[in-house]
């Protein structure tokens, strides 16, 4: 009997043959689905698919929901930790260690923002950095950066199993290969300094993967993980052991005090010796100008079901698109990861091909049977591609921040943890140098992401909607900017037709939000904030929603001392 193919399987069939073709053909076209499908028709029905249901990161999914107390009260704790992330989670178990009595306040709930979509490869393997920190640094601050990440690898190790915690740590090598001649030479240097810097790694032209590659440095006795696992379990213990943690408490503002005083939304206080911001992008600008020094990138990743067992191991490509590989064990079975094609947050043109990008990836080298999980999420990156985690000013003594990990926030976040935490209870670090925020080269950077950035901000100011247009031309699932008396609006229309307006000014700063059609949400191009299409924050440095009264104009901004 001949097989029968619905519209979206054959416009699939359509778009990846011939292109845009009218919906009347597509009944002729029938006869060559089959053949096409029955050769390579399993990509198309499982990428129509798996794009059909909503993101979700596997993470969330296999991690049991947190139920800490929002704030109801004013209080006092020695250290306050704004942020329950891989960093907020870190920082709280190791001072309540040591004696210091901690409280993180969180304005979702634990590990649902970038910790809560990684891909939790715990490496010190992040690309080719050591070379890039050697030649524009210098290679006692690479040998600093080395040592903190081999030796957080090695304490995310000994945590869980002091710990007893289940969360499928297991060591793994980890890879950074090329696919062109040009990155041989790279990885070959690659090679030179990272051993150099008594990391044990190894030139190879071949690795266990199902294609070939030019050439390949492979680190060994690195690790994976599940982050949800081992991050909720010390945060329970940290939390039986005093430390507090307070959800849906998101802190609104910061004032110095002596020492500090936290005001969440809620309009409760928290007087705290020592702060620690651990917001991923920090949500504090009254000191540092970390607005000029960090921007966001957005990354992807999909976990498929192969026919084929994966063969082990860590990977990561030298060039662009980036494309990342690791395994992990489901309910369902074993799933690999895929992940990469990075952009700028609030830069992506239609971000839903950033995840048919990676499923074309995964097909071409393995038998996909599904797609079961897909996500996406940003992490913070700096102009010289070093973390940075110490004083948040070098006149802010207890103040602190950790943030700019550049896609490698596992170890990094372990790394941060224990500098802060030596920074607090002994005064020094000794891997203080390659990470401080106040360090000059970060601040050289700054001069050229304001070239870079600014304009993108000037480019996308362009006033703000008046009055709401009665007829807008929104298709159910689409978001868009829309012109109404000539001013600028974003517009999206839910699947039950209803239509949301939002002033598209971001309220951090005032630059101008895109839409995102891959996550449906309003996302800034400056740092980052993304916005609900109601308007309610999602992350960012933004502490208050969109909405369609409040004028935020970013020069006035700018110049008030205090937001
Ligand atoms: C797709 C992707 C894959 C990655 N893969 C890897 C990998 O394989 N290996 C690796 O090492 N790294 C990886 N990373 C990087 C790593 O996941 C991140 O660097 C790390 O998770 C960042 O942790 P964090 O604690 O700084 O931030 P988050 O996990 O985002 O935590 C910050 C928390 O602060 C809260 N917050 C924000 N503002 C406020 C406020 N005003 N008040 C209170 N709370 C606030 C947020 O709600 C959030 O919960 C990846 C990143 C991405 C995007
Ligand atoms: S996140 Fe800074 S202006 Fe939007």
């Amino acid at each position: 009997m001949q097989k029968q193919f619905n519209i979206e399987e054959q416009l699939c069939f359509c778009q990846k043959t011939l292109g845009k073709i009218s919906a009347k053909k597509l009944d002729v076209l029938n006869l060559f689905c089959i053949i096409y499908i029955e050769l390579n028709g399993e990509f198309c029905m499982n990428t129509a698919k798996f794009l059909t249901k909503p993101p979700q990161s596997f993470w969330m999914a296999s991690t049991p929901a947190s139920d800490y107390p929002v704030l109801k009260e004013d209080l006092k704790t020695d250290v306050a930790i704004i942020g329950g992330g891989i960093t907020g989670i870190l920082c709280a178990y190791l001072l309540n260690k040591s004696g210091l009595k901690t409280t993180i306040v969180e304005a979702d709930h634990i590990l649902q923002g970038t910790t809560g979509h990684t891909t939790a490869k715990i490496t010190s393997q992040h690309g080719l950095i050591y070379n890039k920190i050697k030649d524009s640094i210098s290679l006692e601050i690479a040998e600093q950066y080395a040592e903190a990440n081999e030796s957080a690898i090695r304490m995310i190790e000994k945590t869980a199993k002091e710990n007893k915690i289940e969360c499928d740590f297991t060591e793994q090598s980890s890879y950074v290969y090329t696919l062109r001649d040009g990155y041989a030479d790279k990885i070959r240097d690659e090679v030179d300094t990272a051993s150099s810097l008594g990391i044990k790694a190894v030139y190879l032209e071949e690795t266990p993967l199902p294609f070939k590659v030019k050439a390949a440095v492979r680190f060994d006795h690195q690790a994976q993980f599940h982050p949800g696992k081992f991050l909720r379990a010390l945060a329970e213990k940290t939390n039986k052991s005093g430390g507090l943690i307070f959800e849906q408490s998101r802190v609104t503002d910061i004032e110095r005090k002596g020492g500090y005083v936290l005001t969440t939304k809620q309009g409760k206080r928290i007087t705290a010796e020592k702060v620690i911001i651990a917001s991923h992008y920090p949500c504090y600008n009254k000191a540092g100008m970390y607005f000029s020094r960090l921007y966001t990138e957005r990354s992807y990743v999909i976990a498929i079901k192969a026919k084929e067992a994966y063969p082990g191991g860590m990977y990561i490509n030298a060039e662009e698109p980036a494309r990342s590989l690791r395994s992990q064990l489901s309910e369902h079975g074993e799933l690999i990861f895929v992940g990469g094609d990075h952009h700028k947050t609030g830069q992506g043109v239609d971000t839903v091909r950033h995840y048919k990008a990676l499923a074309d990836f995964a097909h071409e080298f393995f038998t996909v049977e599904d797609i079961p999980y897909r996500w996406s999420a940003q992490d913070c990156m700096t102009m010289d591609g070093l973390p940075c985690a110490g004083y948040f000013t070098s006149d802010t003594p207890d103040l602190y921040v950790a943030t700019g990990y550049g896609k490698w926030g596992m170890t990094n976040g372990m790394a941060s943890a224990m500098i802060l935490g030596d920074l607090i209870i002994k005064g020094e670090s000794p891997w203080q140098d390659a990470y401080d925020p106040s360090r000059k080269t970060a601040a050289a950077s700054a001069k050229s992401f304001i070239s870079e950035n600014l304009n993108v901000a000037g480019n996308l100011i362009k006033g703000k909607i008046q009055k709401l247009p009665e007829d807008v031309d929104v298709k159910p699932g689409e978001g868009k900017i829309i012109e109404a008396g000539g001013q600028r609006a974003g517009a999206y229309r839910d699947e039950h037709g209803a239509l949301h307006i939002v002033n598209t000014t971001c309220t951090h700063m005032g630059c101008e939000l895109n839409w995102n059609s891959a996550e449906k949400s309003w996302d800034c191009p400056c740092h980052g904030s993304r916005f609900s299409f109601r308007g309610d924050i999602i992350e960012g440095p933004a502490v208050d929603p969109l909405d369609m009264d409040t004028d935020v104009n970013t020069v006035k901004k700018l110049i008030k001392e205090d937001f």
